[in-house]
């Protein structure tokens, strides 16, 4: 039996909207309902007990919506408060498990690198996730702070000196390592991808978790006879918890297409 409702995705602002593009490849005919947290980005420098309090609101929200299942976009919360989503009444798909799979089939050296927010890499989640699918893995994490704001300036060319230099003194660990494979463990960094495979140069295999994500899903749905059954263009709806005045322009970044910010509605996420 096909499923018309739609898919729900939530991030801790507008950088999920980079899995929802991987989405909307994959998957043209879904709607999407997307909630961004940006009264309340970021997450990925907040403690656990926060990080999971504000995810148990956002999946609230969606649920609202009447949606099928819930994608938590967010690396951050995939990492920390995956577990709490165990008692939601949908599916529920977070990034970290899709990424591990993703670089466990595409490493030949078996030394695979993993960034992300503070958060992330504190949990170890992927190294764990990692280790389950492949116990003789050689894993190294680093944290890349200052890649979500460099982003949300606009800075991500891959011929911007500070972009080159920002991601050269980040990524130092993760060429020492060795690492033939790279997750990119957070909703902006498929946004400095260019830069970083400019780098890492044509022998490091980068994993865009939301490529990984994207396609889990998709089989899913079919898998389950859970597609929609209208074959038309999806209906794409965007909520924020903050005004929604700048989605516009980073939207267009993220997603790679043009939002208008009047479509864009505002929500009151902490009064759920
Ligand atoms: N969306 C977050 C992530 O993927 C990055 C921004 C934040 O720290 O909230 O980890």
């Amino acid at each position: 039996m096909a499923d018309s409702r739609a898919i729900g995705v939530f991030d801790s602002g507008l950088g999920g909207l980079t899995v929802t593009k991987e989405l909307v490849r994959h998957m043209p005919c879904e709607d999407i309902v997307y909630f961004g947290d940006t009264g309340r980005v970021p997450y990925g420098t907040r403690s656990r007990e926060t990080i999971k309090k504000y995810a148990a609101q956002d999946e609230k929200f969606l649920l609202k919506h009447n949606v099928k299942l819930i994608i938590a976009a967010c690396g951050t919360v995939s990492s920390v408060a995956a577990d709490s989503a165990v008692s939601l009444p949908v599916p529920f798909f977070e990034m970290v498990s899709h990424a591990a799979k993703a670089a466990v089939e595409a490493t030949k050296n078996g030394k695979i690198g993993v960034i992300g927010t503070a958060a992330t890499v504190a949990s170890g989640s992927h190294k764990r996730e990692i280790l389950k699918l492949k116990p003789d893995a050689e894993v190294t994490a680093c944290s890349c702070s200052m890649f979500v704001p460099l982003v949300e300036e606009g800075w991500y060319k891959e011929d911007d000196i500070v972009v080159k230099e920002t991601v050269r003194r980040y990524l130092q660990p993760i060429i020492k390592s060795g690492a033939d494979t790279l997750i990119l463990g957070c909703t902006h960094y498929p946004v400095l991808e260019k830069a970083i495979a400019g780098l890492l140069g044509g022998g490091v295999t980068l994993i865009n978790p939301g490529v990984a994500v994207a396609l889990a899903v998709k089989d899913y749905l079919k898998a389950n006879g859970k597609e929609k059954l209208d074959k038309t263009a999806g209906k794409h709806s965007f909520f924020v918890s903050d005004k929604p005045d700048s989605f516009k322009n980073l939207a267009s970044v993220l997603l790679g297409e043009e939002i208008d910010d009047r479509k864009v509605e505002q929500v009151d996420i902490g009064a759920l």
